[in-house]
């Protein structure tokens, strides 16, 4: 139950980003009011890798933009304890690049890990030392897109 809220504020999110974003190509119409698409291929995202591909048909209309906008809200709200580069720990908190984007909207929206955390994902912190970031919830997919373009293998 609690993850379909939880889905279903991921397609609130998403939509929000398509609605006002300024794609450089005007995507289809019938692609905007389409979230089961969407719905279908979400839970499938188990892996990092795996969510940052089911974001992509949503992301793709404009990358630069939302990684931009990631850049902004991390650099202002998560530099005080993560590392400028994701890649290693911070002062306080762990690396992010293999946090996956669920677990990272939970994260910032209440400070803790997920409840049912999934497949493959292990914390890399038994600590509850995360403040959270309720206000910042719609900007995790950005947050989540700068990081992973971050990433290295
Ligand atoms: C007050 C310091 C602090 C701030 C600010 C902070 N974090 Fe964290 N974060 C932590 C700590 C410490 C952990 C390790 C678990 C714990 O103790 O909560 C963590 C863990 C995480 C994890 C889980 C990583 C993993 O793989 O286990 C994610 C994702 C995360 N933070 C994202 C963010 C984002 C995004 C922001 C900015 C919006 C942010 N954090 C701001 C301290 C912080």
């Amino acid at each position: 139950m609690a993850s379909n809220i939880f889905w279903m504020g991921i397609l609130a999110v998403l939509y929000v980003f398509v609605t006002f974003s300024t794609p450089v190509v005007a995507p289809p119409p019938d692609k905007l009011p389409d979230p089961a698409a969407v719905v279908v291929e979400e839970p499938k995202a188990d892996a990092p890798a795996a969510a940052t591909e089911a974001h992509t048909p949503e992301t793709a209309v404009d990358p630069a933009t939302l990684i931009a906008k990631g850049k902004e809200v991390y650099t202002a709200n998560c530099l005080t304890c993560h590392n400028k580069d994701p890649n290693v720990k911070g002062a306080i908190g762990p690396e992010l690049v293999d946090a996956p984007l669920e677990v990272m909207i939970v994260k910032v929206r209440t400070g803790r890990y997920p409840e049912v955390l999934p497949a493959g994902f292990v914390p890399k912190r038994k600590t509850k030392q995360m403040r959270k970031f309720p206000q910042l919830e719609a900007d995790v997919p950005a947050i989540h897109a700068y990081i992973q373009s971050l990433k290295k293998k």
